[in-house]
């Protein structure tokens, strides 16, 4: 088995730089592939300046919407609706706003009987997009994962001590107990999915990612440092955010 190649950590001035430059990297993996391209978004506020640049010029009119697919990392087992669903998120701040075609937009179907189904259900959609049930290191599944990080250095809905971070087999597993604000069930990609892909992002921005962005460069065993990916791995982070760091680049 390869070695992990270690993570890149890219520092910018401040939260429109970041936004900027993610926006820029994502363009960049669209264009790279060559046909369909797949992008699996995150939740959470950090992303939510980028997503609103996507939807403006010069993005908005720059993006081959037609063949750019669109995923979720994780969701909250609400309604579509309802306030804390990160699709929701995702088409205020720019799928509504975008000409992207309704069949490229891929939700994880939060309506469904209980996270477990809403799980098997979007992993049954995935592996129908990828082709196969098996994933291959040479061909990724995304060309870009978005990721976050929590205060508790959880990323997607994967928790501290949770089962989920273990898993192997699954692509997306149903999480009963968040054990995080907001308290409510969730549905999320399992590191066995959200690597494979040719670059995975982290976004992390502010004062108030300091403590848990030293605890992550120290090393320390959190699920974001569990995050591997197939391809590249960036962590995008302003320098509001930007403890002092030996692998800042
Ligand atoms: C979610 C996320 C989650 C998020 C982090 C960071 O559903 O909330 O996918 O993993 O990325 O909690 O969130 P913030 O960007 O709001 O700090």
């Amino acid at each position: 088995m390869a070695a992990d190649k270690p993570r890149e950590v890219l520092i910018v001035p401040d939260e429109q730089s970041l936004a900027e430059t993610a926006a820029e990297r994502l363009l960049t993996r669209i264009a790279q592939a060559n046909d369909r391209a797949a992008v699996c978004l995150t939740g959470g506020s950090t992303p939510q300046h980028l997503y609103r640049l996507l939807a403006s010029e010069p993005y908005r009119c720059e993006l081959p919407w037609g063949r750019v697919h669109w995923f979720m990392g994780d969701d909250r087992f609400v309604p579509p609706g309802h306030v804390l669903h990160n699709t929701g998120m995702a088409r205020r701040s720019f799928l509504d706003h975008v000409p992207a075609p309704a069949a490229n937009i891929h939700p994880i179907p939060t309506d469904a009987s209980s996270p477990d189904a809403a799980a098997r259900l979007y992993e049954a959609e995935l592996k129908a997009f990828y082709g196969s049930d098996r994933l291959g290191a040479a061909r990724p599944l995304f060309d870009l994962v978005l990721m976050g990080v929590g205060d508790d250095g959880h990323t997607a809905s994967l928790f501290p001590h949770s089962a989920a971070l273990d898993e192997k087999e699954r692509w997306v597993v149903g999480i009963d107990n968040a054990g995080h604000e907001p308290f409510v069930s969730r549905i999320t990609l399992t590191f066995a999915a959200l690597a494979s892909t040719r670059e995975m992002l982290f976004l992390v921005s502010g004062h108030g990612k300091r403590d848990i962005l030293r605890r992550v460069f120290s090393g320390e065993d959190l699920p974001a440092n569990r995050a591997r990916s197939d391809g590249e791995l960036v962590w995008l982070v302003d320098r509001a955010a930007a403890p002092e760091h030996p692998d800042a680049g």
